[in-house]
């Protein structure tokens, strides 16, 4: 409807351009001004006329050329107020909605995205810091897949550095192959934690840690046997998570899977000058852009994240030739990502400036007893087992004949901790409250997946498969079942305005935009009534909203039961 009128903007306007003319139509703050808005004052100076006569010209020309599916134009202080056709309205936005694919776009038609997100770090549990680059990243992938880009998703773990020399002097000292494998990452956090207690006593288990990993970069076998296994046992737990979760990666490449791809980022730094020594460790200095140098190679000659993370950016770009190149990690690595997107940039690519980090916020449990900043770390897996574990209880009381219980309790579960860690901006903390998460009625990701079960089940009550050809719009056009309309169209705006911003939260305060207009809807306009005409109508409101809801919620990577 916007772009149709916008089409007519266009027609009837000189010296403005479409796109100026779309940027200058507002959507009224009131719906008595009309549906949508278009202000005159810039036109003053092409026409040389005042604005209010020129909004009166165009008022006239564009009433004579009879619209059908303009109502009325109402001039008011050289602002012009549309009012759309209702019958119109309606049978436009139907057919947009009904149409495959609604929101999808062709902007990223031959474009394609690297997102780098989740990446945890091997033998380490996964947390729920990890658990938001998870969530946040997926999101992202599904916004840009709907906007035609073609993604690559990265899992950039944490398998490789100095640590893995302490996991193994560890392991040889106190581990035991039984223990590891039967308590995984349990044990190796416990052998590392030991390994640290122990150094501070005995400083030269450091210097046995710095060997086994000049080892693990020189590719002796052994060191890299028992590394491999530290990173098959973790991976076991992480595939875990990320079964639960439906999620996906295009590629599994480490930080490991960079070994042998820095020498040659050293050599383009000395060869372009960039390396300086310092205290026998080799660095960027990046005083004059007010930063802290970039670590390149430490004294012992190993490489360090950095220096990764450079030749991660190098390797993607030569492979995948990205558009943009996303990080998803929490807002402490700010600076890490400023130096390497430098660095890049001082390496003379001029794509540097396509890279992008995408910071977050901490998760904190309600009276921050477990905040990640105090080192207390939550579990990811617990969070969502418990999650999960708390809506089959409540569904086990509301519903106890549900057929599919544990399909259903998992997908709810598991939909009201994302919906809740994407509700807002990402750098807002997320706080966990388990009451607010899983109710039922509130902003949460149970009330939109139950409003999408409720429209599902009004369809099923009403035995009919498929809705006819034939609707009768004006069954449409009360002022309720519009407002719901008119927030049903807005989907491809927000997904537009999510993407650009690197913002989930639009579409999730969207879904519950949505949801509790479709509940004032449900409230007010009987559907399973007599008149099949009335009926059929609703019903394809019924169907438009479940279209959108599930779209939306699978954007943010959440399942919609048919049934809870
Ligand atoms: N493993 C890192 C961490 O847990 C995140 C990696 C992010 N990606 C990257 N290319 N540096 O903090």
């Amino acid at each position: 409807m916007k772009n149709k009128l916008i089409d007519i903007l266009t027609e009837n306007i000189e010296g403005m351009s479409e796109e100026d003319i779309r940027a200058a139509v507002e959507v009224p703050k009131k719906e008595a001004m009309g549906d949508y808005a278009f202000p005159c004052f810039r036109l003053a100076k092409v026409y040389r006329k005042a604005p209010n006569i020129i909004a009166e010209e165009l008022k006239k020309n564009i009433d004579d050329k009879g619209y059908t599916f303009i109502e009325k134009i109402e001039n008011v202080g050289a602002y012009l107020n549309f009012f759309m056709n209702k019958v119109e309205y309606a049978r436009m936005l139907t057919e947009a909605i009904s149409a495959d694919n609604f929101g999808s776009s062709d902007e990223g038609d031959g474009k394609t995205v690297c997102i780098d997100y989740s990446s945890p770090n091997v033998a380490k549990n996964f947390h729920v810091g990890h658990l938001r680059t998870t969530i946040i990243g997926n999101s992202i992938y599904k916004i840009y897949s709907k906007l035609g880009y073609h993604v690559e998703r990265i899992n950039h773990l944490g398998d490789w550095g100095t640590q893995f020399g302490k996991l193994i002097v560890a392991y040889k000292k106190w581990g035991s192959k039984e223990a590891v494998e039967k308590n995984g990452i349990e044990q190796l956090m416990k052998i590392y934690v030991k390994f640290h207690e122990e150094a501070d006593k005995d400083p030269s288990l450091n210097d046995q840690a710095r060997e086994w990993f000049a080892k693990m970069e020189q590719g002796n076998e052994e060191a890299l046997g028992i590394w491999k296994w530290f990173v098959d046992i973790s991976m076991v737990e992480y595939r875990r998570i990320y079964d639960l979760m439906g999620i996906n990666f295009d590629h599994f490449t480490g930080e490991s899977f960079y070994r042998d791809k820095t020498q040659e980022v050293i050599d383009l730094l000395k060869e372009k000058n960039l390396l300086k020594e310092s205290d026998g460790a080799y660095i960027v200095p990046l005083d004059d852009y007010d930063m802290a140098p970039c670590l390149i190679m430490k004294n012992d000659g190993s490489t360090i994240y950095a220096t990764r993370d450079l030749a991660a950016a190098i390797y993607r770009k030569r492979t995948y030739d990205f558009d943009k190149s996303f990080y998803v990690t929490g807002l402490e690595q700010k600076l890490h990502f400023a130096q390497v997107f430098k660095v890049i940039d001082l390496m003379g690519y001029d794509w540097a400036d396509k890279m992008k980090h995408i910071p977050y916020g901490l998760v904190s449990m309600e009276g921050g007893k477990l905040s990640t900043r105090s080192g207390n770390v939550i579990y990811a897996e617990e969070i969502l087992r418990e999650s999960i574990q708390k809506i089959y209880e409540i569904i086990s009381e509301k519903n106890p004949d549900l057929p599919d219980k544990d399909q259903v309790a998992r997908q709810v579960g598991i939909g009201a901790i994302l919906f809740n860690d994407l509700y807002n901006q990402r750098i807002k903390d997320v706080i966990f409250n388990w009451e607010k998460i899983l109710n039922f009625d509130g902003e949460t990701g149970p009330y939109v997946q139950y409003t999408y079960a409720r429209c599902a089940s009004l369809f099923r009550k009403a035995g009919v498969d498929e809705l006819p050809e034939e609707i009768d719009y004006k069954v449409m056009t009360d002022d309720v079942t519009m407002s719901l309309l008119k927030d049903l169209s807005r989907f491809p705006e927000v997904i537009k305005d999510s993407a650009e911003r690197l913002e989930p939260y639009m579409i999730a305060r969207f879904a519950i935009s949505v949801a509790q207009h479709f509940n004032k809807f449900y409230h007010d306009c009987k559907i399973n009534v007599e008149d099949d005409g009335i009926r059929y109508a609703r019903l394809k409101v019924v169907k438009m909203t479940m279209d959108v809801i599930k779209a939306a919620l699978d954007l943010l990577g959440i399942e919609c039961p048919e049934q809870m």
